[in-house]
């Protein structure tokens, strides 16, 4: 049982945790390991749950996505240079130490990402596992990329920009979307069609797209979607990079590779689409091959098939490793968009929390990119292999979780926002490989084609906190990170969060972009999602008194280093007090004259100032 001090130091450390942003920064191998919509770095979560809880702890995330509680639980025993002057700079008493994580996740790829993330292979076991699958199949695959550099030697290709094709509202003649809208040096994706045959102008939403009637092999029918051509090929030769307008050999070389068959098999899925299905771009996509070129289709099946051959305890590392680099970067979905003074376009991943397909789709070598991605997935992997069992995953719906009532110390949870993310259907195209896709009856989401309202939400929420509020033992805290901008989809959160008989003791804010610390500290608003810290006991008077002390005390130190001499006096301190409660958005827990008393006890030569 902790002595009133210690309780009082622990406050003191809450209220300082959740005083300032968080930082949420977007890189190191952890995050890059896999591409999955709006997860929050791991080292931020182990500041958390360091602070809240002692090591050994069983920490629990309702809506683990892809695991980065799991991943901070098992950080906590091996904090990094970082994560320590992070929690100094905070003024944090940081426990470190191994917690255990258990992490409920409804979708299967999810569930599937956060497991081998948490649980990894051996790293270098991993990465000559994954160079000799890539030789293996590359010695039989690699012609599908070997193409002609702009002096006709033999080059090999690095992606190709494809095109839809568009017919002129005037001339009726048929046109790339590339001829007519691109241009490089400097790289302008315009807006206005010009067309290349009679030079007439339209603005790009008035005129209509070319479709063709394709055979489809494997579905043995034909099918109509938007006619697309190579644009723009981007190649090296002997290390050295190069770019030349698709040509009719091109387009040869590409009909011969669609007569390959497949030799392995392909999943052949009907997309399961729901609110992300758009009539225009869409159309003709009706199963999971129609996200791909036949090429990388073929190259992306064959690296999957051969992952067949390795034992089951690298298996499942090798499969990640193709997801991690398949529905955001070998699919049609993989774009390129124009940047501000930059002289050729820039190639960047599927867009993410969305299926959508641009005008003009990149094609890129499958075999080059996920070769580059075994080192970010060996150094991920050994930032947690050897930590034993700590975390444990549950591909399941946190509505019923199956640990015994007030055995859990801290729950960390980033639900989903409302109708932000339809998970389930974003996840198919990697859900389809792995073989089984995700039952969305409790998928918490606002979701027009699954008829699910805010109210639905709300209630699916609920069922999750309630939960939640059953497992976290008496004093135990949650912290929720969420955003929305609909005043309708927060008021479901803050309905579920009491419905389930939690209680608000806190808020804070989450900075997701890259902010240096210092702009973090100077700027009074920073963009981010709020934390939300739930307790099961409203906060008492003790609690919260204890928070203005601590706060007072750093607000005393800050005017002793003033060279104003009006910081630090008590009306300014209480002023400065105040600011600190409104800009949080809380309501102010102390009256001047309490505060002044108070001040006198604690800080006597500020309030001989006073009155
Ligand atoms: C915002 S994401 C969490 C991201 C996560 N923090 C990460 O590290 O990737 C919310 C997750 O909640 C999951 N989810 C939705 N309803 C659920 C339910 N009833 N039970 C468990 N998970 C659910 C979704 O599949 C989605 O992966």
């Amino acid at each position: 049982m902790p002595t009133g001090a210690q309780k009082e130091a622990l406050r003191a450390t809450h209220a300082a945790l959740y005083r300032q942003p968080a930082r949420s920064t977007r890189g190191g191998p952890l995050f890059n390991a896999f591409p999955y919509p709006t997860k929050i770095s791991p080292e931020t979560i182990a500041l958390f749950i360091a602070t809240h809880t002692s090591p050994g702890a069983t920490v629990l995330d309702s809506f683990a996505g892809s695991g980065s509680t799991g991943l901070a639980a098992i950080l906590c025993g091996r904090p990094t240079d970082q994560m320590r002057q992070d929690a100094e700079r905070l003024g944090l008493t940081a426990r470190w130490g191994p917690r255990r994580a258990v992490l409920y996740e409804l979708s299967v790829l999810g569930a599937f990402v956060a497991d081998v993330l948490c649980n990894p292979p051996d790293p270098a076991e991993f990465s000559n596992a994954a160079e000799q699958l890539l030789a293996d199949v590359r010695r039989q695959w690699a012609w599908l990329y070997r193409t002609r550099d702009p002096d006709g030697a033999d080059g090999e290709i690095r992606y190709v920009v494809w095109s839809d094709v568009l017919r002129c509202p005037k001339c009726r003649k048929h046109a790339s979307l590339w001829d007519a809208c691109v241009s490089r040096r400097p790289a302008n994706i315009s807006s206005t069609f010009r067309c290349p045959h009679c030079g007439k102008r339209s603005a790009i939403g008035s005129v209509s797209r070319v479709r063709a009637t394709v055979a489809d092999d494997l579905l043995d029918n034909e099918r109509t979607s938007r006619r697309r051509v190579q644009a723009w090929v981007y190649g090296e030769t002997d290390g050295r990079t190069w770019s030349r307008p698709a040509q009719t050999a091109d387009h040869r070389d590409f009909k011969q590779i669609q007569q390959s068959a497949f030799p392995e098999p392909v999943p052949v899925q009907q997309v399961p689409w729901g609110d992300l299905y758009r009539a225009g771009y869409h159309e003709g996509i009706s199963h999971l091959h129609h996200f791909y070129t036949h090429r990388n289709l073929l190259a992306f099946s064959a690296l999957w098939n051969a992952t067949a051959r390795f034992p089951d305890r690298l298996r499942p590392s090798l499969r990640f490793w193709l997801l991690s680099y398949n529905a955001a970067h070998s699919t049609l979905m993989t774009r390129v968009v124009a940047k501000k003074n930059q002289e050729d376009l820039v190639v960047t991943s599927a867009q993410p929390g969305v299926l959508y397909i641009s005008g003009l789709p990149v094609e890129k070598n499958i075999f080059a990119g996920v070769r580059r991605k075994i080192s970010t997935l060996q150094a991920a992997f050994a930032m947690v292999h050897g930590q034993g069992d700590l975390v444990e995953v549950r591909n399941a719906s946190s509505l019923q979780v199956d640990l015994p009532d007030e055995s859990v110390d801290y729950v960390f949870s980033d639900p989903p926002f409302g109708g932000n993310i339809p998970y389930a259907e974003v996840n198919f195209i990697n859900e389809a490989w792995i073989g089984r896709l995700t039952d969305v009856k409790d998928e918490a989401i606002v979701s027009r084609h699954q008829n699910k309202t805010v109210d639905d939400y709300q209630e699916l929420l609920r069922g999750a906190f309630r939960e939640a509020q059953r497992v976290l033992r008496p004093d135990g805290f949650v912290t929720v990170a969420f955003h929305s901008a609909s005043a309708g989809v927060w008021n479901a959160l803050r309905s579920a969060c009491e419905g389930a008989g939690f209680h608000v003791a806190g808020t804070s804010v989450l900075d997701k972009t890259q902010a240096s610390f210092k702009q973090v500290r100077t700027n009074g608003a920073v963009k981010g999602d709020p934390l939300i810290l739930l307790s099961k006991t409203r906060a008492s008077g003790n609690g919260r008194e204890a928070e203005v002390w601590a706060v007072t005390k750093e607000l005393v130190k800050q005017a002793t280093k003033s060279s104003n001499p009006a910081e630090a006096t008590p009306q300014r301190l209480y002023s400065r007090l105040v600011g600190r409660y409104v800009a949080a958005g809380q309501s102010v827990p102390i009256d001047a004259g309490d505060f002044y008393r108070g001040l006198q006890e604690r800080h006597g030569r500020y309030a001989e100032q006073a009155v």
